[in-house]
């Protein structure tokens, strides 16, 4: 009997790739740019199972090309707004991102971008670098405290009550929006609900935001948001670029609306370098790197090769997005 024919649409860690060589016939795409679209076409139509990044789109047109013989779509993030669930779904392909195993790291480094543009980090070492470090003075790069601040979370799943948790060190007060309550980790952590979007805004010396990207959160801060912030305030994002509007966002820094702005994702990504908010010193951002800890994109692509191999032999994937299509 043929092995299934499995096509992995970048380089990934050896472990990942080696537990699929073992029992399937094995492509990866070489390199570290996305494959074109014509192949990704290709291989939906020629493959069994295809592991996919953040940066290949997986829409109806794909999943139509795979219908028939594609039997598994597994995202190597846990976001999966690139990937067309329903269209999945209609077509019988089971699809699966990565959750929980790059919820920490994905944590730390929101944490990273609230120290790093509160003590201005990156602007110090800038200026270090071109040698416009000439004295010590005491007000230069002076900014607000972490400790002891408040934190709004936008977004309580896994990745924001990580960040609750690092907060708590810090002695922040934590509050959090999300559409969904979570008594249990009110009860457990001592966060504190907020009714609506508004009213965590207001509150917050930092505002850090979890939420997926769906239609309902694009752009769910804009200018009218950004106006109920603080002046002082610093907003990161960790999360999806287009959940804040970019436009609205360098407006406001620019105009002292709020004080800075941490952002890991953009929209577009990557960002041009020749983007205005590239010009203000204000902002940190870093090339969408939440989860880019050795031992995460480690797991990540084991979870993702390990969803396949199950889909490949009928049996439990460990985190299917549509596990409505596993019994047809
Ligand atoms: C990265 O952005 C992810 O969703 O895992």
């Amino acid at each position: 009997m043929p092995q299934p024919r499995v096509f992995v649409t970048r380089r990934l860690p050896q472990e990942a790739l080696d537990l699929l060589a073992a029992e399937t016939e094995l492509e990866v795409w070489p390199g570290d740019e996305h494959p074109p679209r014509d192949v990704l076409l290709s291989r939906a139509r020629g493959c069994d199972a295809m592991l996919t990044t953040i940066e290949d789109r997986i829409d109806e047109e794909l999943l139509a090309a795979g219908k028939g013989r594609l039997k598994v779509v597994a995202n190597c993030a846990v976001g999966f707004d690139n990937v067309d669930l329903q269209s999945a779904t209609q077509h019988g392909i089971a699809a699966s991102n990565t959750p929980q195993v790059l919820t920490k790291t994905t944590a730390d480094l929101a944490f990273a971008l609230i120290l790093a543009v509160a003590r201005r980090v990156v602007e110090g070492d800038r200026d270090v670098r071109a040698g416009q470090w000439n004295h010590w003075r005491p007000f230069a790069y002076a900014g607000p405290d972490v400790h002891g601040s408040t934190l709004s979370i936008l977004g309580m799943g896994q990745i924001g009550l990580e960040v609750a948790k690092r907060a708590f060190g810090f002695e922040m007060a934590v509050y959090y929006y999300d559409p969904i309550r979570r008594p249990e980790a009110e009860r457990q952590y001592g966060v504190r609900f907020c009714h609506d979007l508004p009213s965590a805004l207001k509150v917050a010396d930092f505002v850090s935001v979890h939420t997926p990207l769906t239609p309902e959160t694009r752009h769910m801060i804009g200018q009218k948001e950004l106006r109920l912030m603080k002046p002082t305030a610093i907003l990161v994002n960790t999360s999806r670029g287009p959940v804040v509007d970019n436009t609205a966002l360098y407006e406001a820094l620019r105009d002292g609306i709020i004080a800075g702005a941490g952002l890991d994702v953009t929209e577009p990504e990557p960002i041009p370098a020749d983007h205005p908010l590239l010009s203000l010193s204000n902002v940190v951002i870093t090339p969408h790197i939440g989860s880019a800890s050795l031992a995460t994109r480690t797991a990540m692509a084991l979870l993702a090769a390990r969803n396949i191999l199950a889909r490949l032999k009928g049996e439990d994937m460990p985190t299917c997005l549509n596990p409505e299509v596993l019994n047809r």
